[in-house]
């Protein structure tokens, strides 16, 4: 098969943007879990090892089905309803239950109707929480729901009917109505009243109350693996939470599920160890969410003076290992295999039948944290559509056609989509703080490009606030890195006011309140977005009109016309359309978070039609908690960029953390947009090295705020926008100066402020980077040099938040300094 490099797909991309022409590279690709369920389930064998066939190209390979249920397990309970009228015996109603469990008609109905969001559930018998290891199948239908969020699941590891709350805590398997969402399975922990979701998955279709289904839970040891239908839909380590030991229920909130039978078994074998990604090494800076370090790979490479976190090879047919000159290194199977690993590979791939030779290893072996590297579009997106787990970086540092123009930042983000990638090595054109922001705010991770070889180089790099480096010689950047002040922040968070500034405007998804959070200095406004009846985008977040305006009904239901008699209840505003917020920031450095609110089918067609008709591409990403919404924006806009919102919590080890976050995000090639009080630093840290970016909501309380801030998050969604209004964010000063010898060193800095404002200020902080002039520098950043000389410094402005608790740092671009 040909593949177009850069050039090319750059040609075809314009072509297609031009003709209103959708469809691209990508078309072939599937999110792996989008397999029919069959009605009743009859688990496939698993394939021998060694024996898979090459799946076909452009083919995912299939997803692991449950095994068989091991043919030496003792069954434990195997329970159907058939001429019962009441529960069976030993069987428990906990006393806590909103709404009604009983037997008729031969089935067990658990009907959580009366409450959408308290439980109503049923305890098996109490002899099973004796047990550990078991397996639970669970054949059931959901026969109604009060909305298409509402679930029922499977708990197990339960705490005793006596615990406060009653079986609290114990996991569950939960599976919403609409199972297609991004959260539509769970893995979850409930403990003292709250829940904690360690794992979401979308199903390939929605729960039909037409067709029974199976759910299998095989819990063993500290390990769980959730399947729906023979789908492996969460496969997790159990943090010490839950009892060792514990029972066995089921429960649903909102919904009405008919169980027809459930069986228990022993759980015999161990769950497969889980892999998870390698820690690697890292600068050692004190700066946050410093770049990723990609350092080329030769046979006398030294990779852990690097500092680098990634090793890039040339990879070959033979999964061979070669440096850029074509020296053997080795091969792929000895690489993974190291036990003292501390980089993850980046593979250059050139063509079909590497891509097939990595597909191949990867039905055998894990091959879930790689980042794939090519200058060939089409050749990323079959790659990621045979491998789902398998990362993708655009290569255009060899592009002669990329200039720092919205163009250029345009063309960069419609193929990295298209490839599937979130990752876009940029040309050192490019490479400009300007460009790079451009390019952050429509969701592209930046990295770097660089043959820098002196700090004073390096520096230049990263003080465009790029996301990696891709440098001849990391050592070199890593030095730069290591003299960074404590959360120095290279990049600034983007602010991302939620629906607009409901703060201070009252109202919420207006173009006020837009206007409001623009004015705040906000980077982004963040919508919900419905379809009118006439097919029109409209802004609001419920789905019914009532909450926020002085009418009443479904959006959905209504004409763009009866949307537009509606005025806000707080301010009397009307109803924004979304081409009104397009028309009103047009031009303006104002990028739009549009999210996919309503699973609308026509919706994303129609986002296509507006964002042509305003031409407003180059300020739009869109963000969706459903899975099917942001898989149709694959496929109608695969050149836009998509966040995947969701509520998961990351667990306490950054590397299972950095494994379920890529679980979430890989099959919508999204970035992570996660409830921020889930969010940990170490996943943060441990993300970035794999070009996953962090965009927290709905940041409310201001010390958390300040405490994401300082991280080095990406962006930050908050009612609240101007509460960063004064933040400073840029710093400038002269290139060169003359500083005396034994005097405190700092020097004239002009902060820019979130909002724009300009103030003259002194540097507080320094971080020399280069020169021969010695120096003594205090644990606070104060710098004096001892004697003549010369020096490189980076002049910084430490910025404490509100009480101080937390600050952050911002560096100017290098200064050449003499001392005397
Ligand atoms: O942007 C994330 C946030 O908006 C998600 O929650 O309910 O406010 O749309 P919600
Ligand atoms: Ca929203």
């Amino acid at each position: 098969m040909q593949h177009t490099r850069i050039a090319a797909a750059i040609a075809v991309s314009l072509a297609l943007a031009a003709c209103g022409g959708g469809g691209g590279t990508n078309t072939a690709f599937t999110p792996g879990t989008g397999t029919a369920p069959a009605p009743s389930p009859a688990p496939a064998p698993s394939p021998a090892p060694g024996t898979s066939p090459a799946p076909a190209p452009g083919t995912a390979p299939a997803p692991s089905p449950a095994p068989e249920p091991e043919p030496t397990a003792k069954v434990l309970l195997e329970q159907r309803f058939t001429s019962l009228s009441d529960l069976p015996a030993g069987w428990v109603r906990p006393a806590a239950n909103k709404g009604t469990v009983g037997v008729r008609d031969g089935s067990l109905y658990i009907d959580g109707r009366a409450d959408s969001f308290a439980m109503t559930a049923v305890a098996l018998p109490p002899a099973l929480a004796e047990l550990s290891n078991y397996r639970i199948d669970v054949v059931f239908t959901f026969e109604a729901a009060n909305n298409t969020a509402r679930w029922g699941s499977v708990m197990y590891r339960s705490s005793a009917a006596t615990a406060t709350p009653a079986y609290e805590p114990y996991h569950q398997f939960a599976i919403r109505q609409n199972a297609t969402a991004s959260n539509g399975t769970e893995f979850a922990l409930r403990k003292a009243g709250a829940w904690t979701v360690q794992a979401t998955k979308a199903f390939g279709s929605a729960i039909d109350s037409a067709k029974t289904y199976t759910a299998t839970v095989i819990v063993h040891g500290n390990r769980a693996r959730h399947y729906l239908d023979n789908v492996l839909m969460h496969d997790v380590t159990l943090d010490a939470v839950a009892p060792a030991r514990g029972g066995i229920g089921l429960q649903t909130a909102g919904l009405l599920m008919r169980v027809d039978s459930i069986k228990v078994s022993e759980q015999l074998k161990p769950l497969p160890d889980i892999a998870t990604p390698a820690a690697l090494q890292d600068t050692g800076t004190a700066a946050a969410m410093a770049p990723t370090l990609v350092q080329p790979m030769a046979a006398n490479t030294n990779l852990a003076a690097s500092g680098a976190s990634n090793a890039l090879f040339r990879i070959d047919s033979t999964l061979s290992l070669r440096s850029a000159n074509g020296e053997s290194l080795g091969s792929l199977a000895q690489y993974l295999a190291d036990r003292n690993r501390a980089t993850a590979p980046v593979l250059r791939v050139a063509d079909d039948a590497t891509v097939d030779a990595l597909a191949r290893y990867a039905q055998e072996n894990d091959l879930g944290d790689v980042t794939l590297l090519s200058d060939q579009v089409s050749l990323l997106a079959r790659a990621r559509g045979l491998m789902p787990m398998a990362r993708a970086a655009v290569d255009f540092s060899g592009s002669g056609l990329l200039d720092a123009s919205t163009q250029s930042v345009m063309q960069v983000v419609s193929a990295t989509n298209k490839a599937r990638a979130k990752i876009a090595v940029l040309p050192p054109v490019m490479t400009q703080r300007a460009t790079v922001a451009q390019l952050q705010r429509l969701l592209i991770t930046a990295w770097a490009a660089s043959s820098a070889t002196t700090p004073s180089e390096a520096a230049q790099v990263l003080t465009t606030g790029v996301n990696g480096v891709l440098a001849s010689d990391g050592s070199v950047f890593a030095r730069v890195m290591r003299q960074l002040p404590a959360n120095t922040l290279l990049r600034k968070p983007l602010v991302i006011g939620h629906r607009g500034m409901p703060q201070g405007t009252g109202d919420e998804n207006t173009l006020a309140s837009a206007q409001a959070a623009v004015d705040a200095g906000a980077d982004v406004v963040e919508n919900d977005i419905y379809l009118t009846s006439d097919k029109h985008l409209v802004i609001m977040h419920d789905d019914t009109v009532d909450r926020t305006t002085n009418g009443t009904g479904r959006i959905e239901s209504m004409t763009l016309a009866q949307v537009k008699q509606l005025r806000t209840k707080v301010g009397n505003r009307e109803v924004p359309t979304l081409q009104e917020y397009f028309s009103a920031f047009k031009g303006r450095p104002v990028t739009h978070f549009i999210e996919l609110k309503s699973s609308n089918a026509g919706l994303v067609a129609q986002l296509k039609n507006e964002l042509d008709a305003a031409g407003t591409r180059d300020q739009a990403v869109a963000i969706s908690f459903l899975g099917d919404q942001l898989k149709r924006a694959g496929q109608t806009l695969p050149e836009l960029s998509t966040g995947l919102l969701n509520s998961n919590a990351d667990a306490s080890d950054p590397q299972v953390a950095v494994r379920d976050i890529l679980a979430a995000v890989q099959p919508y090639s999204s970035t992570d947009n996660p409830a921020y009080g889930g969010l940990s630093q170490g996943a943060m840290e441990a993300g970035k090295h794999r070009g996953i970016t962090f965009w927290p909501w709905t940041v409310n309380d201001q010390a958390a705020f300040h405490r994401l801030y300082s991280w080095g998050t990406h962006g930050i969604t908050t009612d609240y926008a101007f509460w960063a209004r004064d933040f400073p964010v840029e710093i400038a000063t002269a290139a060169t100066a003359t500083v005396g010898v034994n005097t405190a060193v700092t020097l004239p800095v002009t902060l820019t402020t979130q909002v724009g404002g300009s103030i003259a200020a002194q540097s507080n902080v320094m971080a020399v980077i280069d020169g021969t002039a010695p120096f003594v520098q205090s644990a606070e950043g104060d710098l004096r040099f001892t004697a003549a000389g010369t020096a490189v410094v980076l002049p910084g402005y430490r910025h404490k938040m509100g009480d101080g608790t937390y600050s952050y740092v911002i560096v100017a671009k290098p200064v050449s300094l003499t001392v005397r």
